[in-house]
């Protein structure tokens, strides 16, 4: 069977109560937390440095999947493998020698992810896709939690499918921004088998509750 994996997304928690959040999600059925590193270039916003994550690791008993929206990211690939990387994304669009990075990634120990814009079209992808282990789709644009979902994904995911099912079936397919039960199953359907959501799980009652279900409802 292919296993959906859900990720949430720590960008999403209280920060305030950073070591509870990190907890919640250990407490949870979630296979992997969603680390976004974020640094005012490539995108606009800043996220959290080195002494975050190394509390974040130190506490969290899950599969870190580490989306860098970073320039220049194989300068840091050793350092978040360092800070407890199993999963490391870059971006298609901030990798002028992408091939590199993405064995440099390989070389270091994690898997190997990329992630593309909403503006990147999945055909770029097809003289790596056969050396990647995961491609993220984000279905926002990067920079910020809590944005509307661009439907569009639908159709990036099932061309990415497709693609894979030809030169990389072991491929795994995350999508990223604005998941939440509303369309987590029609992803799943289209060709997704990671799943991050941020504010779905975070603003929810009961994250832990939420979790389980969007666990249960895309493991059909
Ligand atoms: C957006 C980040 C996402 C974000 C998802 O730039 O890459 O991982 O945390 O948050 P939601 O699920 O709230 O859109
Ligand atoms: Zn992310």
């Amino acid at each position: 069977m292919n296993k959906i994996i859900i990720a949430p997304s720590i960008l999403a928690a209280n920060f305030g109560k950073l070591d509870q959040e990190v907890e919640m999600v250990n407490a949870s059925v979630a296979e992997w937390l969603h680390i976004d590193i974020m640094d005012g270039v490539f995108v606009p916003n800043i996220s959290f440095g080195m002494p975050v994550l190394d509390a974040i690791r130190k506490k969290s008993n899950k599969v870190l999947d580490f989306h860098l929206m970073i320039v220049n990211p194989e300068k840091y690939i050793s350092t978040f493998v360092n800070l407890g990387a199993s999963v490391i994304s870059v971006h298609y669009e901030a990798c002028p020698h992408l091939h590199r990075t993405i064995y440099q990634i390989k070389e270091a120990g994690a898997l190997a992810g990329v992630a593309i814009n909403p503006h990147t079209s999945v055909d770029l992808l097809e003289d790596v896709i056969a050396d990647l282990d995961l491609v993220c789709v984000m279905s926002v644009n990067p920079g910020f939690g809590g944005q509307k979902f661009i439907h569009r994904t639908f159709e990036k995911v099932e061309k990415l499918r497709e693609m894979a099912n030809k030169l990389n079936p072991n491929l795994k397919i995350e999508i990223d921004g604005g998941v939440s039960a509303n369309n987590a199953i029609d992803l799943v359907k289209a060709g997704a088998n990671v799943l991050v959501a941020g504010n779905f799980v975070f603003t929810s009652e009961n994250p832990i509750e939420t979790i389980a279900k969007l666990t249960e409802s895309t493991n059909f």
